[in-house]
């Protein structure tokens, strides 16, 4: 449970929906979906069984269970720097949370005229210091929490939170499946045309599915070392898997219909939840104000906690490293990663399109290379018994799934990943 919450969040609900709009609708949902079984999963497994035989968080495991190999241990570094370029990006889309959350509190959607709410969003974001100074508002919060080390109240809060999101995406999705011209949205994410596929589309739809389910910066390798000897693992990563696929789809149903009826274009980018939502609670708001208004807090409320408990997540790995290795305490390592974070997050927060640049480059790029050591680790550094001891439990599960996922992790999973990295740098 604990790992298909940490999957499932802005990944699904804003990056799912802008990343099928820019790269080609449905055939980006299949080519996501083909991602997911055959690449993600079996690195989501891997990940596991490297916490839960180390019994370590992501920086150690590895070298751990080599007997200290530093270079395993620089490895392991990446789960500690890669956190610092996406807590920067993601805490400017906290920023905007907030900001629409405040909006939702002054009913401004639900008293507009529906055209009039789409172009909220880039009036904000060009307005120059506000993203700015929300990007460290949100960013003191999570700092707040994580120097008080209050960490599991937000995470007792998201417990209610991501229900909630869930049931509001819901009747959101319905809500906007009833919007005139809706039908074009669904149109566009079903029908699939199959010429349209090309090596960008899969090269995004790859990072997409890594990104959101949490792979690529130890938190799964941290989770894994806390699962219990007597847990199946492909069970486990099945479970997780698919809750975040069909998160996503619902997602992706609420928004592309209401990205149509209110004539959006659905590669608008990072911004396309905060212009197309906008335009459902107004026609909602039309029909009934005060269901439209408590609905619209009630979102992006969720949205807020969903982006906090994610970036406190990354804010604690990157504070414990410190405290860790350099012996500095909880308030000035809270401090210093603020201050580093929210340095970096002012490129992302002006409108000049960084924030889509480190979003692809952490997702496509880093998040791969991650996930190319934890398979290399598993096909080529553990034993293929111990492998199997883990997949197995020691031989009391039979499994089917240990053969092709062997096959998938040494052989197959590698060498596409490289691909996929090569390809990157190349272009
Ligand atoms: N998977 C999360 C989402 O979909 C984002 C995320 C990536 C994350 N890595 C993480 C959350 C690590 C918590 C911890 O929004």
């Amino acid at each position: 449970m604990t790992m298909a919450g940490s999957a499932i969040g802005l990944g699904n609900i804003w990056r799912f929906p802008y990343m099928v709009g820019e790269h080609g609708g449905s055939m980006f949902v299949i080519v996501y979906l083909f991602c997911t079984l055959i690449f993600s999963l079996p690195v989501f497994i891997s990940e596991i069984v490297i916490g839960r035989r180390s019994g370590k968080s992501s920086y150690l495991a590895m070298s751990s269970l080599t007997g200290g190999n530093k270079w395993w241990k620089l490895a392991g570094l990446f789960t500690v720097l890669i956190p610092c370029v996406i807590t920067s990006y993601y805490s400017v889309v906290g920023g905007w949370s907030l900001h629409f959350l405040w909006l939702s509190l002054k009913g401004v959607f639900t008293m507009a005229e529906p055209d009039s709410v789409t172009g909220l969003f880039s009036e904000f974001v060009l307005s120059g210091w506000g993203p700015i100074a929300l990007l460290f508002a949100f960013l003191a919060i999570c700092g707040l929490v994580v120097s008080f080390g209050v960490k599991t109240g937000i995470e007792k809060f998201n417990k209610i939170t991501i229900p909630i999101l869930f049931v509001m995406i819901i009747l959101i999705m319905v809500y906007s499946l009833s919007l005139p011209g809706s039908m074009e949205g669904v149109r566009y994410l079903v029908t699939p045309d199959f010429s349209s596929f090309n090596s960008k589309m899969l090269v995004f739809a790859l990072g997409q599915s890594f990104y959101s389910l949490s792979l690529g910066l130890g938190a799964i390798i941290t989770y894994g070392s806390y699962v219990s000897r007597k847990e199946d693992i492909v069970a486990t990563s099945f479970g997780s898997a698919i809750s975040d696929l069909i998160f996503a789809l619902i997602a992706g149903f609420a928004i592309m219909p209401a990205v149509f009826a209110a004539g959006i274009a659905p590669g608008a980018g990072p911004g396309l939840i905060f212009q197309s939502i906008p335009f459902v609670f107004a026609k909602m708001g039309a029909a009934s104000p005060v269901v439209a208004y408590i609905v619209a807090i009630l979102f992006f409320l969720s949205i807020v906690v969903a982006a906090l408990s994610s970036t406190i997540s990354m804010y604690e790995v990157m504070v414990a490293y410190l405290i860790e290795h350099f012996k500095m305490k909880r308030i000035p390592a809270s401090i210093m990663v603020f201050l580093i974070v929210g340095g970096l997050g002012i490129l992302s927060a002006m409108p000049f399109g960084i924030l889509d640049f480190l979003d692809a480059l952490s997702s496509n790029v880093l998040l791969v290379l991650c996930a190319l050591i934890s398979v290399i680790f598993v096909g080529w550094t553990l034993k293929k018994e111990d492998v199997e001891d883990e997949i197995t439990n020691g031989g009391k599960l039979k499994s089917i799934f240990f053969k092709p996922y062997y096959y998938l992790v040494k052989y197959l999973a590698p060498v596409f990943l490289i691909v996929i990295l090569i390809y990157n740098f190349i272009s």
